[in-house]
């Protein structure tokens, strides 16, 4: 909470464009990266919150294929249905952007070009699978075969579904083309490498040295065993009617790999961002006092804390990560989240079902959020979570407050001109709680600090408890003044640090009790003065209403049953 201003450079991954967004992406990414980028702008810190829809790859092509329609109509389709989630759930990017438009088409290919010219890739010619009928070169997953492992039918050239393993597509028996059932040649192909064993020591001296007490053990120890099994390079290039074509005579039908440029939406993303809103978008990736931030889930790690850090080495005048807090999976009802099983809670279905409940979702998601191992939500946990918590601490104790101050006061705040010790103490205590909440922030501790939140409404309802001001109000009025001021100073505080965490609860919060003029928490520290204690309170909204048991009992059947078909 330094006065001085910082730069931050946010990213949340790119969502694949081709299926809508559930709980568990939203848990591992997007809730903490909104958490932390709406705190730091309430620290008064400069932030770009980055992020769009990732629309190339074979996912999307075999997607779009399955449904018989285009890519193009697949991303259209996905992008406004996830663009659309993450606006009624609050995630306040700066610039959501997608990788199909034209500025990252030629972002890409400039940074492509860039380290081309450099001299930098290596290339290779090796020999892969095409299909001659549809005269085009096979993906992994367009090859299916007999697994030479356990002789299924139908394994794809990367894997085999019915043992697990994973296969290359030249070990694949009977191999297959998917697109025309013929038989594929093997046919000579050049691509573009990046040579990551090259970069082994500079990777090994970042993140295994510099960051090994800084950075989450999950991130290290996974950066720590791909050192170990040694980096072999990689291409950036492929060969696909669906991507960005890197336009080298000669070699017509190339893409650019799509984890070559989906980290590098980021930088296009940021770029077009600044140039709509006029700002110098290199001081978000070239200058040496921004810190970038990258919230990912554990599947994309090595794409962030090995590849693309060696990319933007390569590149030479770009910042590196400051930090990667990735998560652990979210597991649903003690099983895996599945798109292809239909194993999930989505977004957009979860709304019809909780109209309006927005923030439950974010509360409960965040206070078991799987930030060190992976987690499991169930729907009983989310009934009893909002039930005990939101609306038994948290939104009981606000009404008590209020109740009491529109009952005792006609709504109007009372100002007492005195505070007695013991009051005085529980005022200190609640003006500690924007620093420990940011120092949770600060390291990434989700869980930490929105249970500290609780606490202190915890704190509030105690408080109430024990000084009983229901008793006083004959006996001691000046007292009841007293207990009900410092109710009220907790509500505030709770209200104003709730923003990052319970967006919509902090807004009604902040219109009803007139505190639109705290813009942030600095502002705590002159909270008196913001006060209004000469207009009414307005009626109480109901904050959090309690679930029942047939609601959970529903979500509980209708999983099971989608899941079934
Ligand atoms: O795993 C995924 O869903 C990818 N679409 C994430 C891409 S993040 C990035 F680097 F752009
Ligand atoms: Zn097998």
């Amino acid at each position: 909470m330094s006065g001085k201003n910082k730069r931050f450079t946010v990213t949340a991954a790119l969502p694949y464009a081709n299926g809508p967004i559930h709980i568990g992406h939203l848990a591992g990414v997007y809730i903490p990266a909104d958490i932390f980028s709406r705190y730091q702008r309430l620290i008064n810190n400069d932030v770009a919150f980055i992020c769009g829809s990732d629309e190339h790859g074979v996912a999307i092509s075999l997607q779009a294929r399955k449904e018989s329609i285009t890519p193009k109509e697949l991303i259209d389709r996905y992008d406004k249905l996830i663009r659309d989630s993450f606006e009624k759930f609050g995630i306040s990017f700066d610039n959501y952007s997608r990788t199909s438009r034209e500025i990252h088409h030629k972002n890409s290919i400039e940074l492509f070009n860039e380290l081309n010219e450099k001299d930098l890739f290596s290339s290779k010619t090796t020999k892969q699978y095409y299909d001659t009928e549809a005269e085009q070169f096979l993906a992994d997953r367009y090859i299916i075969g007999t697994c030479p492992i356990c002789d299924a039918e139908n394994a794809y050239g990367d894997q085999c579904e019915n043992c697990g393993s994973t296969l290359s597509t030249d070990e694949l028996k009977n191999p297959k083309s998917t697109i025309s059932n013929s038989k594929p040649i093997l046919k000579d192909t050049k691509h573009w490498y990046i040579n990551l064993n090259e970069f082994e020591d500079f990777i090994k001296d970042w993140i295994t040295k510099e960051h090994k007490d800084d950075w989450k053990p999950n991130v290290t120890g996974q950066v720590k065993s791909w050192l170990d099994n040694g980096l072999k390079s990689r291409a950036v290039t492929r060969d696909l009617d669906w991507g960005i074509p890197i336009n080298v005579e000669g070699e017509e039908g190339k893409v650019l790999y799509v984890w070559f440029e989906a980290p590098i939406g980021y930088i296009s993303s940021t770029k077009e961002w600044a140039e709509k809103n006029k700002k110098d978008w290199s001081k978000y990736w070239k200058d040496e006092n921004t810190k970038l931030v990258h919230f990912i889930g554990k599947d994309n790690i090595v794409f962030h804390c090995i590849i693309f850090p060696i990319i933007l080495k390569m590149l030479g005048d770009y910042i590196l990560p400051f930090n990667v807090p990735a998560n652990e999976f979210l597991n649903l009802e003690g099983r895996k989240i599945s798109t292809s099983r239909n194993w999930a809670v989505w977004l957009h279905e979860y709304l019809e079902d909780f109209p309006n409940m927005q923030d439950v979702l974010r509360y409960v998601l965040t206070v078991n959020a799987p930030e060190t191992k992976d987690n499991d939500f169930t729907w009983k946990e989310f009934q009893m979570r909002n039930n005990s918590e939101l609306v038994a601490i948290y939104g009981n104790f606000v009404n008590r407050v209020l109740t009491l101050i529109i009952k005792y006061y006609n709504g109007i705040v009372p100002n007492p001109d005195s505070l007695d010790n013991s009051n005085k103490k529980i005022i200190e205590q609640a003006k500690g709680f924007p620093k420990s909440i940011g120092k949770s922030l600060d390291e990434f501790k989700f869980r930490e600090a929105i249970k500290s939140l609780v606490n202190l409404a915890r704190i509030g309802n105690k408080y109430l408890a024990d000084s009983e001001p229901w008793k006083l109000q004959k006996s001691n009025p000046e007292k009841v003044k007293e207990i009900l001021y410092v109710g009220y100073i907790i509500i505030c505080y709770l209200t104003i640090l709730s923003e990052p965490f319970l967006p919509n609860t902090a807004k009604k919060l902040k219109s009803q009790l007139n505190l639109e003029e705290i813009k942030n928490w600095n502002d705590l520290d002159s909270l008196n003065t913001k006060i209004d204690f000469s207009s009414n309170i307005e009626s109480k909204e109901v904050l959090f209403r309690k679930i029942e048991d047939d609601e959970i009992i529903r979500q509980i059947e209708k999983l099971k049953k989608m899941s079934n078909q």
